[in-house]
């Protein structure tokens, strides 16, 4: 029988989850079909028996639903309770399992370049909801972070936040500084790029060994990644950590590995 998954958010007509998921389950000859449903926010619980009243098997959850609907799963995975939020939810005969696939996703995305995590330092601009998800993987796998932002409030929260967990961070004036001359990874998850704006500041004098994400995926490039280009740095877009994330979600559901070739050029057909 043909199993089906979906992702539900609002909007959702520009989501890439359907072609990167429908791509992988043609390569591997899988029968499965991948919709989108767009969920206001009122709606969500009934959407949510709907789709298990439907035999969905599994579906990906996207703005603005992540924290809404942790309520209405049965149980949570460790990594969805960490988060406090779901990204992923498995139809097990109509138990309803939350799990958070953003995290590891970004992980994924970035450790084969880094040559492992442990000790490193990363430094993140943002402290929305992206950033947090973000944070709380890199810090769990043992990074020290620094976190800046606009809001430094928000930064503050957020670096309590991890300290809660055991993890090592601290937080900054969202401008440049010394932070620049020595790091790992840096990683742009502020909304700032999304309507090809500049970013507000410049990286001269960036650590030239290191790997600078952003993780809008449309552009493709923003003039944050254009400029680390410029001054030598390795360089990210997003579309690695949507990959990743929905890969995760593949292996969640189906229990074997996803194609990830297929599916990154699934990804970028969309986008050309
Ligand atoms: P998301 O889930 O995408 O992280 P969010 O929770 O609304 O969305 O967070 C948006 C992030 O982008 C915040 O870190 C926000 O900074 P503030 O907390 O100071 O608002 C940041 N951001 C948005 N527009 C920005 C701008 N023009 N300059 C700097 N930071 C900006």
């Amino acid at each position: 029988m043909e199993k089906q998954f979906a992702v539900i958010g609002n909007p959702i007509k520009h989501s890439l989850s359907p072609a990167m998921h429908n791509a992988g389950y043609e390569t591997l000859g899988i029968n499965a079909e991948y919709q989108r449903f767009r969920v206001e926010e009122h709606c969500l619980e009934e959407a949510v028996k709907g789709l298990r009243a439907l035999g969905f098997a599994g579906w990906n959850v996207t703005l603005p639903h992540k924290e809404a609907i942790v309520s209405f799963m049965d149980t949570l995975t460790p990594e969805a309770e960490k988060a406090g939020a779901v990204n992923t939810v498995k139809n097990q005969n109509g138990r309803l399992i939350g799990h958070n696939t953003d995290g590891k996703g970004f992980v994924r995305s970035v450790e084969n370049d880094l040559r492992g995590l442990k000790g490193k330092k990363a430094v993140l601009l943002g402290a929305g909801g992206a950033s947090k998800g973000i944070a709380m993987a890199l810090a769990q796998q043992g990074m020290n972070l620094h976190i800046l932002n606009r809001n430094p409030e928000k930064a503050k929260t957020l670096v309590q936040i991890i300290h809660s967990v055991g993890g090592t961070a601290t937080f900054g004036e969202f401008e440049p500084g010394d932070w620049l001359e020595n790091l790992d990874l840096l990683v742009q998850t502020t909304s700032v790029g999304l309507n090809k704006e500049p970013f507000p500041f410049s990286l001269e004098g960036i650590d030239k060994e290191a790997l600078v994400v952003d993780i809008i995926f449309n552009p493709l490039e923003t003039s944050f990644l254009r400029e680390a280009k410029k001054l030598g740095c390795r360089t990210q877009n997003g579309l690695e950590m949507l990959l990743y994330q929905g890969a995760l979600a593949w292996e969640f559901w189906l229990g074997e590995q996803a194609p990830l070739d297929a599916m990154r050029q699934a990804l970028k057909n969309q986008l050309f």
